[in-house]
Order: structure tokens, then sequence, then C-alpha cells
């Protein structure tokens, strides 16, 4: 394959990129590595400089000794982004030299006058709120009231969020409604680290860059669409945050309805920033609001996970022994615009699965000639996101012979042997747009509130406790027996929790045979 070199290369422009919670997890495990990255990259100005806020006592050497090691670290440990990178030493002192360090409480105006003192009039900013979400109401009032928020005489204000972004439509509209009191939309960078993801970022050019498969994505063409995110990790050390939120919130009304969109969405009239976001929110107002009906919740229970014995939900630390929060949720999501419409988009996310695979796999009807196609194989048009990134598609050939007889074919991309690309944590791209004031990677007000909306129901059902608790599954396995119902409903069966290149296998062979009628 030729690459085709056409990305700007340009340094982002210089700024202050002020992080709320630099002591935090966050901040160790991806922002820095990210700050890092794009330092490596040689893609941050000389006058970038990253100031911590946190309400512990520490000074910028120890900050930077903490994050440096924290680099470090990474780079040496198995799995990690940063596994086997060797670290750029010059590049980590372009960033330690830069680092400073403000003993912050977040609740202090004072404290957020000292920060503008900081700063110079004329000093674009980021601030980054990788902080707890009951934070982000104060810190962005502490800034306000601070000026810190004024844009003016080229300089650029920005806050970045993290999710959650509110908990349901109304907290969500709250959210967006306070913090555009205080600043305007065109500074709020809403994250889901989702889009931070190049094969996410990737599917509109897939989509939009090639006449090979815009033109099957409708529904004379798609059957359905199965978007899957299964994870084998359990809840970790986060069960007394995942009590209070569930799969529903953690997973769907950000990351899968991301996917959803960017495989749904018309193509935007240009690809710039607030173009692409219009497509998005139109795509994300014609979801018709799921009902509980469509909706399926579990929870995990004992099983098995590579080998070994885990423990069920209900016994994980800071975890209630009755919990009804569900670790697992599968809907029929439908679309109610022309290219869409009677098209099931499946999706499901859960914790303790069999296998870690995300995918957006559009399984295609079969043609309508006088071919006899197995209607159970699929045909299939598979977006891999992780950990196999790519795309396969699948469909019928000709065996060679001297009949005519139909086998299973593939072909497949990969971004990974296709591409040189350096390691990267996901965090890179999207610190980089915002920095160049870029917003095409980010959530806006409206597509927030669209993604709430279209769950509310669901939300509304699930939090009513006379509608009984989640149906259990097996660690391990793909999930409860009722999802399988809510897909057997319209004739439709799951595609296994599989890796990319073999999704859609029929179970035990790897190519059907069938004759011509
Ligand atoms: C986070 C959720 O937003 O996304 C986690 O809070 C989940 O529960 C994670 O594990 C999945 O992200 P990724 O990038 O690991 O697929």
């Amino acid at each position: 394959m030729v690459e085709h070199e056409n990305v700007s290369t340009a340094t982002a422009p210089p700024c202050t990129i002020a992080v709320f919670g630099a002591a935090g997890d966050l901040t160790k495990r991806l922002l820095m590595p990210a700050v890092y990255d794009l330092s490596h990259a040689g893609l941050l100005d000389p006058g970038v400089r990253i100031v911590g806020l946190d309400h512990n006592d520490r000074d910028a050497a120890s900050w930077k000794t903490e994050i440096g090691d924290a680099l470090h670290a990474f780079a040496a440990q198995p799995g990690s982004e940063f596994n086997a990178k060797s670290i750029d030493e010059q590049a980590w002192s372009f960033v330690a030299e830069r680092m400073e360090y403000q003993k912050f409480d977040f609740t202090q105006s004072a404290d957020y006058d000292a920060l503008a003192k900081r700063l110079d009039d004329d000093e674009s900013a980021l601030f980054y709120c990788a902080v707890a979400p009951r934070f982000f109401e104060a810190i962005a009032e502490g800034l306000a009231r601070a000026g810190l928020l004024v844009e003016k005489d080229g300089r650029f204000r920005r806050l970045i969020i993290e999710k959650p972004f509110g908990r349901d439509l109304a907290s969500a509209r709250a959210l967006n409604a306070k913090l555009t009191s205080l600043a305007s939309e065109s500074q709020l960078y809403r994250i889901d680290h989702f889009l931070g993801k190049e094969a996410v970022q990737g599917i509109p050019a897939l989509r939009f860059a090639n006449r090979a498969f815009e033109p099957l994505l409708n529904r004379g063409t798609v059957k359905s669409v199965q978007i899957t995110a299964a994870e084998t990790v359990g809840v970790e050390e986060r069960g007394s945050f995942y009590e209070t939120i569930g799969a529903l919130r953690d997973m769907v009304p950000n990351h899968l309805f991301s996917l959803l969109t960017l495989i749904a969405m018309d193509q935007p009239a240009t690809f710039a920033a607030e173009d692409v976001r219009d497509a998005k929110a139109a795509l994300l107002g014609a979801l018709r609001p799921v009902r509980s009906a469509d909706a399926v919740r579990g929870q995990y229970d004992t099983g098995t996970i590579a080998g070994a014995a885990v423990k069920p939900y209900r016994q994980e630390d800071n975890v209630a022994g009755d919990s009804r929060t569900e670790t697992y949720v599968a809907l029929d999501v439908r679309i109610d615009n022309d290219r869409w419409r009677d098209v099931p988009f499946y999706i499901r996310t859960g914790k303790r699965m069999s296998a870690h695979v995300t995918t957006i796999a559009v399984t295609l009807r079969s043609p309508d000639v006088a071919l006899d196609v197995d209607p159970t194989e699929p045909h299939l048009l598979a977006f891999g996101v992780d950990p196999q990134r790519g795309l396969v598609q699948r469909f019928a050939a000709k065996r060679p012979g001297v009949d005519l007889r139909l086998g299973r074919a593939d072909a497949a991309f990969r971004y990974e042997t296709a591409f040189a690309e350096e390691p990267n944590v996901g965090y890179e791209t999207l610190l980089y747009h915002a920095m160049r004031g870029n917003a095409e990677l980010f959530q806006r007000a409206d597509m927030i509130e669209r993604e709430w909306a279209a769950l509310q129901l669901v939300l509304d059902a699930w939090g009513d406790a006379a509608t009984g608790a989640p149906a259990g599954y097996a660690a391990g396995s793909d999930g409860p027996a009722a999802a399988a119902a809510l897909l057997a409903r319209n004739g439709d069966r799951w595609l296994d929790v599989a890796p990319l290149e073999t999704l859609g296998a029929p179970p035990g062979s790897l190519a059907s045979e069938q004759r011509m009628v």
C-alpha cells in the first residue's frame, strides 16, 4: 500500500496546560504520557508550560520525579501501551523542564487567583479537569470568578472535561447549562476517550475516502449492526464508583454511541469540526428512545477467566452483597431516518466476558440471486477497534474446482501491518487538537444531551427497584441468556465475542460450502 502523507505536522500553539488532579491516576497513566509523546513527536512548542494542581504537598521537583518514574515504569511494564518503548530522555527533559506545581484546593477562590497571577495576560491555557465529576462545576466557577476563562487578544482559554458527563438527561442538561453560563460552547472540550483511539478516528476515513464500503451502509444492504465492547476485567478497584454507575451509564451514552455515530452518520458537509459534529448530532437526534423492553442487563457471577476462578461482582471490594448494578448491557437500538429505518443496531458491553474485543460488525443481507448462499453465515464488514484494529470483509467466493461451489473468503486490513506507528496511550491526538482549537473529536452539548435522551426510558425503568435485578451470567461467558432472546425475536443472533479475524466464523468450520441451485 502506498502511504499518502497528508498530515499536518505543525507544532501546537504555545499554551499552559493546567492539570487539575495532577496527582491522580489519569494524569499519570494517560495525560502526562501523552504530553511526553507529543514532545517526542516534536509537536509541542517550546513555549508550552504544564502546571500541576492538586491538594497534596509537593513541589515541581517532586512532581517531576513522580511523573518521570511513572513514565519509565510504564515503558517497562508488560502489556502497557508503552511496553518496550525506550524513553527518549531528551523529549522527557523537554517536558520536565516545563513542569510547575501549585498546591490547590479546588473549592478555594484564593487558589484560582494565585493561578491567575501565574499566567501572563496574553497566555493561552487549557484547563484539564482530571478530577472526579463532583469538582467539574466548582472548577469552572473558580476559573470564571478569577477571570481565567476570558478569551481576548488572541489568547485562548479552554476547559477539558472527562466523562461521566452527567448521569441522566436532567443532570447532563444542568451541567451543560452551568458550564455554558461560565464559558462559551467553543471553549468546552468534552472528552470521550474512545475518540482518541486511532481505529475509531479511522472509521470516517474508511467510509468516506473509499467507494468500496460506503455504498453498502444503508437499509437496502445491511441486515443488522452489532457493536460489541467486551472486557475480561472485572470492576477492579473501582467498586464504589461503579456501584453508582453501572455498565449502561459507564459505556453506552458515550463510548458505544460514539461508535454507533461514526458508523451510521451521513457524510458531513466538510470535515471541519462543526460540520462533523453537526452530522453526528443529526444522527444522535434520529435515535429512537430505547424502551426497557429493548434492553437487557446482566451482572457477572463466579466463573473462569484465563483459566483462573474469579469472584462474582457482589463479592468485589466496595460492592453491596445484594447489588442491583449491571455489569453487562445489551440494547436493540433503532435509527429513525431514511438510511437506517428498521435496521437493528445491537449494542452490548460487559465486564468479565469471554474475551477483550471492541468491534463493529455490519452484517449484510444475502444477495437476491439464484446462488445458494447460506443465510446463517454472515457476510460481514467488520471494523476492529481493540485489540485488533482494522477492517475485515467477509464474503462468498467460488471454491476452485469444476463445480460452482461457494466458500467463505476474507479481505483484511490491519493498521499495524499497513502503517508504521508509534505506541500511544490514546490521548495524544485529543490533547494536540484541543491545543489547536479543533473540536472535531470532542462532544458538543447537544450530542451529550441526545445520547442521554435516547436512554432515559431505560434509566427510569432500571432505577425502579420494582423492575427486579440484572440476570446473572458466568464470568468468562458472553453474557446472560436474555441477551440472546433480545435478538432471537428479530430472527437474529449475536456473533461470537471473537477477535476480528475469526468474527462470524461458523462454529467448527472455517468455510462452508454451498452449491449453485
Ligand atoms: C472507561 C470505563 O470509560 O472505559 C471503564 O469507565 C472501561 O469501565 C473503559 O473499562 C474501557 O476503555 P478501553 O479504552 O480500555 O476500551
